[in-house]
């Protein structure tokens, strides 16, 4: 009798069976799992007035036969018609009280007491002590998977777990529990439940050992931001027609007027400066821009500016739209010898 729940799961769906098993695996509520009853409490608390016996053609548990053929529609199958209820079969068994898990550990206990070799899902079992995949894995998988002692599948190589998995993970859970060749029983922890040996294969399976954690990624350098002679050195490009209508706010406010240029293209070009050391704003620079797509250049030093309490350096320069261009700052600073040269790249939107 074939009754291993999802053994037809097609190849093509296995990775994401893993995946989904090693998701549910550790991020299962845990308060809500604990709360769970288990199968057999399930069964006798809300299953047993029927089945116990057999009442209204209830297939009755450890009667095999009534159950081979019910079975082998498998537990979707089962779960599904014991959910909405069957014929004289009332939805949830009678009882609103019982959740869709405790419905699937109760069938599955049924069917194992009935000649059945199912394996609880996923989600299902709540082990008496809660222990990770990867306490288990290094505790006891590890000291022949790790090397691979005796052909052991080893931890993490997927080549070659991928093909004892063609069939789908209850096989393989079933056959952990059962052992086979040097392979002992639950993996030599009797006290392993099948949640557990579930989690430990999910884990040999989509881990290595020791678990490397992947390099933090690369933080892309700020192509407006340079350093150098000790000295910070910050782009900043700001539309003309932004400018304007923070300084009509600012006029309306009472403060002086500021001629910005009026049509289309121009930037607020803006240089701040620090010093790289003791991170103090620069503000007695003298600093000159020359801007130039290839065929022209335009240059102008670039006049203090007070904004938002820092002082920085700017002026207007015009940019054509979708064009390249090339900004050449030159910075002179009290106490820095000779002319800090730096440059940087604007495409003009
Ligand atoms: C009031 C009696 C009664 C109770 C209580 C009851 N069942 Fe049933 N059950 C039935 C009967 C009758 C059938 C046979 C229905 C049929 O196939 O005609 C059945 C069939 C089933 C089947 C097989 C469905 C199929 O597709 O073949 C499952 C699974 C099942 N019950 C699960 C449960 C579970 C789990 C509980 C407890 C939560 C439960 N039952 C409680 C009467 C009951
Ligand atoms: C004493 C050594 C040993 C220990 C401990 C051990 N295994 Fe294995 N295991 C093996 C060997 C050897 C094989 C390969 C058996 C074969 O294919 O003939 C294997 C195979 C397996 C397989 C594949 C079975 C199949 O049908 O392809 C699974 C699953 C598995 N082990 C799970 C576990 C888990 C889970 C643990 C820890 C709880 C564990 N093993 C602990 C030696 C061990």
């Amino acid at each position: 009798m074939r009754t291993q729940a999802g053994s037809g799961v097609a190849w093509a769906l296995l990775p994401a069976i893993v995946l989904f098993a090693t998701l549910s695996a550790f991020s299962g509520a845990a308060d809500a799992q604990r709360k769970e009853r288990q199968g057999k409490e399930v069964v006798d608390a809300a299953c047993s007035s029927c089945h116990a016996t057999g009442k209204d053609k209830s297939p009755r548990i450890g009667d095999a036969k009534a159950w081979a053929g019910r079975a082998s529609q498998g537990l979707t199958a089962l779960t599904d018609h014991a959910l909405k209820g069957i014929r004289n079969m009332p939805a949830h068994g009678g009882s609103a009280g019982v959740s869709d898990i405790e419905i699937e550990r109760a069938i599955i206990y049924m069917v194992n007491r009935s000649g059945g070799q199912w394996v609880e899902p996923v989600g299902g079992a709540t082990p008496a002590v809660l222990r990770t995949s990867e306490t288990i894995v290094q505790a006891q998988c590890a000291k022949c998977h790790q090397t691979g002692l005796d052909g052991a599948p080893k931890i993490g190589d997927r080549p070659a777990w991928t093909p004892r998995l063609q069939k789908g993970l209850d096989p393989l859970v079933a056959s952990a529990i059962h052992g086979h060749g040097p392979m002992p029983a639950r993996g030599g922890l009797p006290d392993l439940s099948d949640q557990e040996i579930r989690g430990a294969i999910v884990y040999m399976f989509n881990y290595g050992l020791p678990v490397i954690p992947p390099p933090p990624p690369a933080r892309p350098a700020d192509p407006r931001h340079k350093v150098v002679s000790g000295t910070d050195i910050y782009l900043g490009m700001r539309p003309a027609e932004a400018m304007r209508a923070a300084q009509a706010q600012a006029e309306k406010a009472g403060a002086e007027k500021v001629d910005i240029p009026s049509g289309k293209g121009y930037y607020h070009l803006n240089i701040s400066l620090a010093d790289n050391k003791s991170q103090v704003p620069v503000t007695d620079a003298e600093v000159k821009v020359r801007v130039s797509d290839g065929v022209t250049t335009e240059s102008k030093a670039l006049g203090l500016v007070a904004a938002n309490n820092t002082v920085s350096y700017g002026n207007y320069f015009r940019f054509s739209s979708g064009s390249s261009y090339n900004i050449t700052t030159e910075i002179r600073r009290p106490g820095v010898a000779g002319t800090i040269q730096v440059k940087f790249e604007f495409k003009a939107p």
